[in-house]
């Protein structure tokens, strides 16, 4: 097993472990690439969506919030494009009988030439020692120059069929790159074939009188349709944002990578609707925003690129993926799209309704244009809890398991736990959790060794424990030990509330955020 692949299957074990990410409907044998959030997880989900939602609505007095249906009206979804083009490219293989969608088998072609790149990268590393120089070394070295060529080449081929939906020559490059299934091993493929990803299901209880209805791919049209109710009740003027959070719905040909590529997910959406002519300022300026949430919340920059598309969706002028490292390599996470007026002009033409705002200052009415941020926040949970996942050897040799989650993220922000369970301490930890808790998750536990609850506290990745001894009856004063550097300092009780605002408050968060938006 490949340490990435090793790396993986120990998160998602621990995810489990610790109620963060159950299988769905385990007890029948689960539902493939469907997952339940347990205890932890769903603190954790809500933690990255108030972090999400507060920065765009509370912190742009131009941006407001909806929540829109799922159910919408068949005609949405021929307006959007989403009947006719949503599709994948879909093969067979004639042996395993085993379905793949064409792309992503070049791609992962692809990421092998990548793991090759990696290995010659990490060879050179240990044979110059400090005075390697990464950046030089990929531009100079031929071999390594060669196989970028190559991926290159593969990629834009790739692009250029899928544009023109020539899916014969999609088949071509699977056959001219010798792509083998990954099961049966064999190059026996069928025909490349388009597969629409949208699920379908039925309103109305009569079945002849029922109406076809699609679960919504993407949260986008709910926004959309909405545009005008919006606009005109909330008096916007553009620029202007609407946000939503809900599910999505997408028929995925291969899912997995746990929760990665589910067919039941959450977005975090939000479309800016601007003047026609302005969209590319507004477009650059949201990659630049989105990057700077995510850098934020302390995972190095490193881990995070832009990507940008070469094969347009049937909507957008521009296009760019934020991709971040997940224990499986670079992959998408959050998408920029530069939407045009495709959407609002389509409603308009297949609703009959004029979709128009006036603009005062140019003293006429357009169709405006649209830069849109859409990020799964499965694919963002993922992210964050993989780069949280820490195994650390102590200096007494002994080891820990620790989640380094962004503090204000935590599920738990800070556990209450007295050194034994009697002479009124248990008493004294639950007058403390009794006014932390109304502004944090707080949490109380007195099974164990002290150590043995550190360790299950570090597991969830709570940022503070407090612990309340025999000196605390006297002294009003308590242990506060930090999850990341385990320094440990006794501060009064009445001090809590202070240092807990500073570590783990959302608060802090989002002054992060605006200081680095703010110095942008
Ligand atoms: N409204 C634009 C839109 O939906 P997208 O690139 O198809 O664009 C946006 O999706 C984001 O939704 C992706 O960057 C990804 O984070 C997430 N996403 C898409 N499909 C997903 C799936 N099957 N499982 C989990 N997340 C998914």
């Amino acid at each position: 097993m490949s340490t990435r692949e090793d790396a993986l299957k120990k998160i998602i074990a621990h995810a489990k472990e610790y109620g963060f990410i159950f299988p769905s409907s385990e007890i029948y044998d689960g539902l493939a690439a469907t997952y339940d959030y347990g205890q932890n997880g769903v603190l954790l989900k809500n933690k990255i969506k108030e972090y999400w939602w507060r920065s765009m609505t509370q912190l742009h007095s131009n941006i407001v919030g909806i929540d829109a249906a799922i159910f919408m009206h068949p005609t949405t979804w021929k307006a959007s494009g989403h009947v006719d083009a949503f599709n994948d490219p879909l093969i067979d293989n004639k042996d395993s009988k085993k379905r793949y969608r064409a792309d992503v088998l070049i791609e992962e072609h692809c990421a092998k030439i990548e793991q090759k790149i990696n290995k010659e990268v990490d060879k050179a590393a240990k044979r110059f020692g400090d005075s390697f120089d990464r950046e030089m070394y990929l531009q100079t070295n031929p071999r390594v120059v060669n196989y970028q060529q190559e991926i290159e080449s593969i990629q834009q081929r790739l692009a250029k069929s899928l544009t023109n939906s020539d899916l014969a020559d999609v088949k071509s490059l699977i056959e001219e790159l010798g792509i083998v299934c990954p099961v049966s091993g064999s190059r026996n493929w069928t025909e490349v074939r388009q597969f629409n990803l949208m699920f379908s299901t039925k309103l109305g209880a009569a079945a002849e009188n029922a109406t076809d209805l699609y679960l919504r791919p993407e949260t986008a049209q709910g926004i959309f349709v909405n545009f005008l109710n919006v606009q005109r009740s909330g008096r916007m003027k553009i620029p202007f944002g609407i946000a939503q959070i809900g599910k999505a719905f997408r028929n995925e040909i291969i899912a997995r990578q746990f929760i990665f590529r589910m067919r039941e997910f959450e977005q975090m959406e939000m479309q800016y609707f601007v003047a026609p002519g302005t969209e590319m300022q507004h477009y650059e300026t949201w990659k630049q925003l989105r990057l700077n949430w995510h850098l934020a919340l302390g995972i190095t920059e490193d881990n995070y690129r832009f990507h940008d598309h070469d094969n347009l969706a049937h909507y957008a002028n521009a296009a760019a993926d934020i991709e971040f490292q997940f224990p499986f390599g670079f992959k998408e996470l959050e998408g920029i799209h530069s939407r045009t007026d495709f959407d609002l002009k389509s409603h308009q033409e297949h609703s009959g309704k004029k979709i128009q705002y006036f603009d005062a200052e140019q003293n006429q009415s357009y169709v405006p244009y649209v830069v849109e941020t859409s990020i799964g926040l499965d694919r963002m949970f993922l992210a964050i809890l993989s780069t949280a996942y820490t195994e650390e050897t102590l200096e007494d040799n002994s080891t820990r398991v620790v989640l380094k989650l962004p503090a204000p993220l935590a599920p738990i922000q800070c556990a209450v736990l007295p050194l034994v369970r009697k002479d009124g301490l248990p008493e004294l930890a639950e007058s403390i959790i009794k006014d932390l808790r109304l502004d944090y998750q707080v949490e109380y536990d007195e099974k164990d060794s002290i150590g043995k609850r550190y360790r299950r506290q570090d597991a969830i990745g709570t940022p503070v424990c407090v612990t309340v001894d025999h000196d605390s009856l006297q002294d009003r004063q308590v242990t506060v030990r930090f999850r990341d550097s385990m320094e440990q300092r006794r501060v009064s009780i009445d001090s809590l509330a202070d240092i807990l605002q500073q570590e783990v408050s959302m608060k802090s968060l989002l002054k992060k955020l605006t200081q680095a938006t703010n110095s942008l």
